[in-house]
């Protein structure tokens, strides 16, 4: 029998998986600032990497290809989740956590709140904790909009500002290839929904995915008039072969497409890298 101290403790890991609004349809502006939406969020298999130990203190170190885009953020969302944890269940321990950032910052496919929700899921393994859910869903969105959503990250219906979650079993999405390619440009949340047109184009019914070419990205308007390099993307996007699907995903600037199999993804993505190398592409496939 070895030592208590004597045994390694692997570090848990989390992936904080991209998000992508397959449609978002924005139907009002609410009084408290917030838009009411409708949309259908995905999930991609791959994502940021959280890893977490157990420590005395909380502590947040950033590393990977976008960690210096985070450098500068005082309180990042990974520590506020953590905060928010401790203090609702009484938490005394910390944690000595690493992001590998791998997702562009600012780019409509969750990363920040992809980042907080796997260091929720994270921290209650690490924690040992057994949070009822309808606390842990209002502890998340307290930390943001599209965080409740994140907690599971499975294909789902979204609503209100993000608080309705209902997750969805649609055909065709799992392991569906999908290419996402962001322009090298953060663009902030808010300014794209204060610029939408505030015209109501009515609501999102989804019962299989052929039903989406029919449904809309309805701020991505409005986010190519604050980044007209978007519009860029998506013509890039639509002109390969295979492309089932083409849009902005949130508020942009990240664009995806989903294919109809694995070699028009892997085509798409070398020629769009060969045409556009300040862009960011990943092929990955939906959860
Ligand atoms: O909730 P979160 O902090 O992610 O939202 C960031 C900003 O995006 C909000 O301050 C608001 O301006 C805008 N937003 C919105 N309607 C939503 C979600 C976000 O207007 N449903």
């Amino acid at each position: 029998m070895p030592h208590p101290e004597a045994v390694a403790v692997a570090p848990l890991t989390e992936t904080a998986h991209a998000k992508i609004n397959l449609a978002l349809h924005v139907r009002a502006r609410r009084n408290d600032g917030y838009h009411q939406l409708e949309s259908l969020f995905a999930f991609a298999q791959d994502g940021d990497l959280l890893r977490a130990e157990r420590a005395d203190a909380l502590s947040l170190t950033v590393e990977g290809p976008f960690a210096s885009a985070l450098a500068g953020e005082g309180d990042n969302l990974i520590l506020r989740a953590a905060r928010a944890l401790r203090q609702a269940y009484g938490v005394t321990a910390g944690a000595s956590m690493t992001l590998d950032k791998r997702l562009p910052v600012a780019s409509g496919i969750g990363g920040g709140s992809a980042d907080a929700a796997a260091a929720l899921r994270l921290l209650i393994r690490l924690w040992g904790l057994d949070p009822p859910r309808p606390a842990l869903h209002d502890l998340a969105l307290g930390l943001g909009s599209d965080v409740p959503a994140c907690l599971d990250s499975r294909t789902c219906m979204v609503g209100g500002r993000g608080e309705e979650v209902a997750a969805v079993a649609l055909d065709g999405v799992a392991d569906t290839p999908i290419l996402l390619v962001n322009p090298g440009i953060a663009v902030s949340t808010g300014p794209v929904f204060a610029g939408w047109d505030r015209i109501d184009r009515g609501g999102l019914r989804v019962d299989k995915l052929a039903a989406l070419t029919n449904a809309r990205s309805d701020l991505e308007s409005s986010a190519i008039s604050i980044a007209p390099a978007i519009a860029d993307v998506l013509a890039a996007l639509r002109q390969r072969t295979g492309v089932i699907l083409s849009r902005m995903s949130g508020s942009g600037a990240t664009c995806f497409a989903l294919f109809d199999r694995d070699t028009a993804l892997y085509r798409a993505a070398d020629a769009i890298r060969a045409a556009h190398p300040g862009w960011w592409c990943m092929e990955t496939r939906l959860r």
